[in-house]
């Protein structure tokens, strides 16, 4: 059984989605949640879906260590950021080579890189007058929105569109494809 942790920030709409996905599977499972905001509403979700979690500090994460040994204590083999919106640091990379994978919600190199998350990223989008949006999974690097890319889609935006419309969209192909480009990239590790 391989073990997924879900590192979030904040609602973890895409953590839930993601743990439903796997509930009941004999070959993956969420099995850790990491939020580095205590009152971030992914650690409700995290408590009725009967997953452990733990809150970390900023100051915690960065440094690393502890991190590792908690996802190392827990046998974690993967680590899917979603919603999550500090830096990783390069130890925590280093002790999960090719293992940390992160969905952002544009299509990347377009509106990347630090401060662009959640609703900034869809107003910037809208502010810019693209004509479509979508999302970008992606291997994480020590740079924000910079590693391999393994997968994006795609979703117009109307020149109507407000970027709550936007973001509906992004989600709604966020929530789609998430969990089975997870359970692909899970298939191509030992
Ligand atoms: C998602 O749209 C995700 O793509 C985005 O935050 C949202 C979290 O929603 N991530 C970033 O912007 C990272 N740069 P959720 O907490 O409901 O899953």
């Amino acid at each position: 059984m391989k073990k997924i942790a879900i590192l979030a920030s904040g609602s973890g709409s895409n953590a839930e989605n993601i743990a439903k996905y796997f509930e009941g599977s004999d070959y993956a499972q969420v099995s850790f949640i990491i939020a580095n905001n205590p009152n971030a509403f992914v650690l409700e979700r995290a408590k009725r879906l009967g997953i452990e979690s733990a809150v970390v500090t900023k100051s915690e994460f960065m440094q690393a260590d502890s991190v590792v040994a908690m996802l190392k204590e827990r046998d974690i083999d993967f680590v899917v950021l979603a919603g999550f919106l500090l830096l990783v640091p390069s130890k925590l990379i280093q002790a999960y080579p090719g293992r940390i994978v992160n969905i952002h919600p544009a299509l990347l190199p377009k509106h990347g890189g630090k401060g662009m998350y959640g609703d900034n990223v869809h107003k910037a989008v809208v502010r810019c007058g693209d004509t479509e949006s979508g999302i970008t999974i992606h291997l994480i690097d020590e740079q924000y929105d910079k590693g391999t890319i393994f997968f994006q889609a795609k979703c117009p935006v109307l020149p109507t569109d407000t970027y709550e419309d936007v973001a509906t969209k992004v989600h709604a192909l966020e929530y789609e494809h998430f969990p089975r480009v997870i359970d692909e990239i899970l298939h191509t590790l030992d």
